[in-house]
């Protein structure tokens, strides 16, 4: 059975939902990058391995890097998940586990790649915003897109209730990205990915 290592850094409310997703392999370890993240806890609660490689405590990208790279080979994972996970990754880290390394983010990409996208669509009058899951490559939030999922921009909407709305989605979209890693399934092509047997990758959801 494949196992998957997940990278937090907070709340973990995306990781709950790969826990939850009864996925077609295993949870190998939570690692957090902040030793008070809270998703932390309810990894420990469900019995998950939980690590903690605090930034704070390298002085370089590359020294942190190699300690969060060591401390997810720890656990032999053939899949490393992204979760509101917000460090950057270097190059060269993420040429390591190019291919099995996948990430969330809260925005219909390309648009809006970066910190604080629900404000940036809404100051940008975005009718549609969303989120996607994509491959991790060198380029901040970019990457081949697994599935994206597209919510309306209200009138009345604010950055917490746009991001509360993207966050339902996001929590249907990663798990299904996942699940489809752990089938076998994804193949990339010229950069863009196929889902082997078919498979929604855009949900559509209304208000
Ligand atoms: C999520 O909205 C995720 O897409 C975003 O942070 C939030 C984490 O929430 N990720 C990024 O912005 C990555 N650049 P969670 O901790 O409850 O999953």
């Amino acid at each position: 059975m494949k196992s998957v290592v997940i990278l937090i850094s907070g709340r973990g409310s995306n990781m709950r939902s790969l826990v939850e997703a009864a996925l077609p392999g295993r949870i190998a370890a939570v690692v957090a990058n902040r030793p008070d993240a809270q998703g932390l806890e309810y990894a420990r609660g469900r019995g998950i391995a939980t690590e903690v490689v605090d930034h704070k405590a390298f002085a370089t990208r590359d020294a942190f890097d190699a300690a969060l790279g060591a401390a997810i080979d720890r656990h032999s994972a053939q899949l490393v998940a992204l979760a509101g996970f917000m460090r950057v990754l270097g190059a060269a880290f993420v040429r390591r586990y190019e291919g099995r390394l996948l990430n969330i983010h809260p925005s219909l990409l390309p648009a809006f790649p970066g910190l604080h996208t629900h404000e940036r669509a809404l100051a940008a009058g975005v009718k549609i915003h969303g989120a996607t899951v994509h491959f991790v490559t060198p380029e901040l939030d970019h990457g081949p897109i697994v599935v994206q999922a597209a919510v309306p921009v209200l009138a009345g909407d604010d950055a917490e209730t746009l991001a509360a709305r993207v966050l339902r989605q996001e929590h249907v979209i990663y798990p299904r990205a996942v699940r489809w890693f752990l089938e076998g399934r994804l193949a990339i092509e010229n950069g863009v990915v196929r889902v082997a047997g078919g498979g929604a990758q855009l949900e559509f959801a209304a208000a």
